[in-house]
């Protein structure tokens, strides 16, 4: 077996395809999404073990609103109902979990949640665990902007720098890896401004049956990469 050698500091994932998972099944696209929880556990565990610093996972895009009622509320119930119950455990792990996204327009209930398990993990110094819930890259870029207009700055001082710190993620590296599962190649408005020089790894995977072993085989092809980020790299 192939050794691990370059790590990556921060992994992104699209986790897709949890309603072919279920239709493939015969299943309610629900209970694909349920299914995808027990891969959010194994990649949380398989994160933790391989020592990746952050881990972003693409829960709700803001396109998503576009889905039946029934389907969104599930959805977010499901967030709410594994976050309580796992909260305390990802706590135990050394885990700080944190958010991004348009957190205020979602259900209170699930705000709820979401400052208790933020606040409960704040110190944590192991695995970021960050979750994507309303999120969307172009979203992102506008609220940033507005907020810097808002604060008053000067054409002049406007630069990538500052725009970067005006977005939700300000304070972690940009993705070294995007993962998406499913087949499908597109970013469908993830880390659009963070994933400029991301390397991206796509697999046939559904997102319910991605496991430990898939993880490793993105990590392993990760490494094989040559990043130059626009430069050479010198012989
Ligand atoms: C990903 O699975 C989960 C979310 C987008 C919330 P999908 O629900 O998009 O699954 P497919 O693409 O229909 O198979
Ligand atoms: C992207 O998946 C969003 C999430 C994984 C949360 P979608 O299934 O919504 O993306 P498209 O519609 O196929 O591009
Ligand atoms: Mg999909």
């Amino acid at each position: 077996m192939e050794k691990l050698k370059t790590i990556p500091v921060h992994i992104g994932i699209i986790m897709d395809g949890n309603g072919r998972w279920a239709e493939k099944r015969n299943l309610p696209r629900i209970l694909g999404h349920k299914e995808g929880i027990e891969a959010v556990r194994r990649t949380v565990q398989a994160s933790i073990k391989y020592n990746i610093k952050y881990l972003t996972l693409y829960s709700f895009s803001t396109e998503n609103w576009k889905r039946p009622k029934e389907e969104i509320e599930f959805l977010f119930s499901l967030m709410e109902q594994n976050l309580k119950k796992e909260g305390e455990n990802l706590n135990k792990n050394n885990v700080r979990v944190r958010f991004i996204g348009r957190i205020w327009e979602l259900p209170s209930n699930l705000i709820e949640i979401i400052n208790y398990v933020e606040n409960l993990t704040k110190k944590n110094t192991g695995l970021n665990l960050i979750f994507a819930i309303n999120y969307g890259g172009r979203t992102e870029i506008v609220d940033g902007i507005r907020e810097i207009i808002k604060s008053g700055y000067r054409v002049e001082e406007i630069n990538e720098e500052l725009l970067s710190k005006f977005l939700y993620l300000s304070d972690v590296p940009d993705p070294d890896l995007i993962i998406r599962t499913s087949g499908e190649k597109r970013i469908s408005n993830f880390l659009l401004w963070q994933s400029a020089y991301s390397e991206f790894y796509f697999t046939k995977v559904l997102w319910p049956d991605f496991d430990e072993k898939d993880f490793l085989k993105a990590l392993l092809d990760y490494q094989r990469r040559k990043r130059k980020f626009g430069g050479i790299i010198e012989k």
